[in-house]
């Protein structure tokens, strides 16, 4: 004969466990959402970026590094080594969002390899269409790192002793 004491632990641990799988399904459910919200509203290039970005860290021998404060609170950093006149490799770091993540992560692939002069008038437009759009309210993090780019580049310049006119 079974108990209620007994009974009563066996419909606890049912229920506990059902509640684990519930829970679970819940979570699985909430995460395809988001996933499929980001899809909605970032493009393939943005949501591919951000989950495998690309040159992101922070630089210990670099020839230039700079920052970039946003107006959101985040921030932006580029580290840049130069050979030859020419970005040889660059990294980036941000504490901001995913949109900022993927911007840096393009502009670092973007601009690897070329001439430093052409690599000071990337505007931050032109990294939104490499980045196929952004949702209005995230374009400023496209410009968030054109200029931590601008000026690490800008901070090469200055420990080089090179005098240039910016073009802004
Ligand atoms: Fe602040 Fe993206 S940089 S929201």
């Amino acid at each position: 004969m079974v108990g209620p004491g007994a009974s009563g632990a066996m419909i606890a641990m049912d229920s506990e466990d059902e509640a684990h799988k519930e829970l679970d399904a819940l979570v699985e459910n909430i995460s395809r959402i988001l996933e499929h919200e980001d899809e909605k509203l970032y493009s393939r290039e943005v949501v591919e970026e951000f989950r495998n970005p690309q040159n992101i860290g922070r630089m210990a021998d670099a020839d230039g590094s700079g920052v970039a404060d946003g107006l959101c609170g985040d921030t932006m950093e580029f580290y840049v080594k130069i050979k030859s006149d020419r970005i040889e490799t660059c990294m980036f770091y941000t504490d901001g969002c995913g949109a900022t993540i993927a911007s840096g992560s393009r502009l670092s692939r973007f601009v690897t390899g070329m001439d430093l002069e052409a690599a000071m008038t990337v505007k931050p437009n032109d990294l939104v269409s490499l980045l196929s759009g952004l949702p209005p309210d995230h374009e400023h993090c496209a410009s968030l790192a054109v200029i931590a780019l601008r000026n690490a580049l800008r901070d090469y310049y200055k420990r080089a002793g090179i005098e240039r006119k910016d073009a802004e």
